[in-house]
Parts: C-alpha cells; structure tokens; sequence
C-alpha cells in the first residue's frame, strides 16, 4: 500500500521582490485507495500545496518532509515523482502548441511505465477511455489545451489520470467551471479510477458540489496555509451550511461567498 506523507510542510514564494510564506505547517497522511477533499476558501495555499507536491520551481520549501513509500519526494525532480507514482491535475491546466494530446499522452505514458506502450493496445486504451469521458475522437489530434473548453481541459486532465494510474492523484479544483454534465462525467472519471483502490485521492476544491458525485473519506479544511479541522464527510456538510466563516481569523483569506455552487 503506497502512501504519502506530509508533515510539518513550510513553502514559500517570492512576490514582489519579497518572501512570502505561503503553507504554514502542513500535516496530511494520505494512503492508497482513500480520498481526501481538502477544501478551503480563495486564497488559503490549496494550489500552492498542489504544485509544491508535483515540484514546481516558484516554490521553495523551507521545512517539512513529504515521502512517498518512504521515499523523499522533495529530493526527486518533477519527472521522478510522476515515475514514483505522483499525478497532479492542475486547476488551470497550460496550453502546449505544437504538441497533440496524442503524442503527449504516448510521451507522458511512456515516462510514466518506464517502456512505450504497444501501439495497438495503446490506440485501443486511448479511444476507450476518451469515449468513456465523451470526447470526440478528433480531441486526440489537437494540441494539448490550445482552445480546449474550460470543461473540455478537465476532461484531458481526468483522460491523463485513467491512462496513467498514479499511486497518488492531486486533483485541483477539478470541479471548477464545469457545468452539471461536464462534472458527472469528470466525477464518474475519478471514481472508475478510484474504484480499482490502487489511487490515494486528494480532492482539492472550494465548493461542496463535486462531493455528490465523488464521497470522500476524509475532509480537511484548510485555512491560512495550514488543515485547521479534519473529520469525515459530514464535515463538508457542515461547511455547505457555514461557510468558511468560522475559519477566517487567518491572515487575509477570502472566506466570502458560499462554499455550495
Ligand atoms: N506563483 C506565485 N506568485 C506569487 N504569489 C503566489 C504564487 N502562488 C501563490 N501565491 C499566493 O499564495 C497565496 C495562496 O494562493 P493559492 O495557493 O493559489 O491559493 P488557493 O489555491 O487556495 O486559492 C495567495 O495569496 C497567492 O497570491
Ligand atoms: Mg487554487
């Protein structure tokens, strides 16, 4: 059973010619076949904790371990932690012209299984899971995000997650922008992938919504760079009725609007 664990995890960014601390002590232990959502409002450092896991170069980590199976995974450049078993859906997925979702999807397959995949297995695996999201076979001709839908990036995104079943997915804000369609099949996405308890899952959004259709385990909220409450799905039912409210005292987090959409 892999696991992640992360603790006491400090991350800062440069702003401004200045030094931000931006995570403030994370602690989140999350073992294969569990969900985690990890919701809190605009502001409080989901993506930066998001993207300090995948190994993003603007964000430095000043303290804390994060291992994966024990294996330090802040000592591993952002290809070995893919190859570990690492995924990371981001919440503003990036354009790549002049590469198509095909190539990139053989490319990231490849990296990822340390061997190319069977060019005929591989063509059948591909359309299978894009018609299992809805995607018209001509989106494996595009290049990857160039012009994509806000609904149709997340839907590239969760076709990465099913062809190349990570030990660990981060989903950022999977929910956002996508209407009540887009987010059934997204969800159902996730959950086929979930269901074969080979993927830790952490679940990260600012709305309960994608929680009808994707239950978690565990809920955690996070506020001011840090889980400030953790408890089980009822949690999450318990910021649809109060908001973030209760959570606002840390520096300057945007607890306005709702935590329902
Ligand atoms: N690359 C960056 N450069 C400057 N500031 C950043 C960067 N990434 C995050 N921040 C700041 O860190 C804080 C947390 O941002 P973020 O992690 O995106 O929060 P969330 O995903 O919870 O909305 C915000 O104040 C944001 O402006
Ligand atoms: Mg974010």
């Amino acid at each position: 059973m892999a696991t992640l664990e992360i603790r006491d995890l400090h991350v800062t960014v440069e702003a401004d010619n200045a030094t931000k601390e931006i995570l403030k002590g994370v602690d989140l232990t999350v073992k294969q076949g569990e969900t985690h959502a990890i919701m809190g409002p605009n502001g409080s450092g989901k993506s930066t904790l998001a993207y300090s896991l995948a190994g993003h170069p603007k964000y430095t980590v000043t303290g804390g371990t994060v291992t994966l199976d024990g294996e330090d995974v802040l000592e591993m450049s952002v290809d070995e932690r893919a190859r570990a078993g690492l995924f990371l859906a981001m919440q503003y997925p990036v354009e790549v012209p002049g590469v198509s979702v095909s190539n990139f999807l053989r490319t990231s397959a490849t990296a990822v299984r340390g061997e190319a995949p069977k060019l005929r297995t591989w063509v059948k695996e591909v359309k299978e899971a894009m018609e299992r999201l809805n995607m018209d076979a001509s989106f494996a001709e595009r290049n990857v995000n160039e012009g994509f839908s806000g609904g149709e990036k997340k839907r590239h995104e969760i076709l990465q997650l099913e062809l190349l079943r990570p030990k660990v997915a981060i989903l950022d804000e999977t929910d956002s922008g996508l209407d009540v369609d887009a987010l059934r099949i997204v969800s159902e996405g996730v959950n086929r992938v979930r269901e074969t308890g080979e993927v830790g899952t952490l679940l990260i959004t600012h709305y309960t919504r994608i929680l009808r259709y994707i239950k978690p385990d565990f809920v955690h909220v996070f506020s001011g760079g840090r889980i400030v409450e953790s408890g089980g799905a009822e949690l999450a039912d318990k910021l649809e009725n109060e908001g973030y409210e209760a959570y606002a005292k840390l520096d300057g987090a945007d607890t306005k609007g709702g935590v329902s959409a």
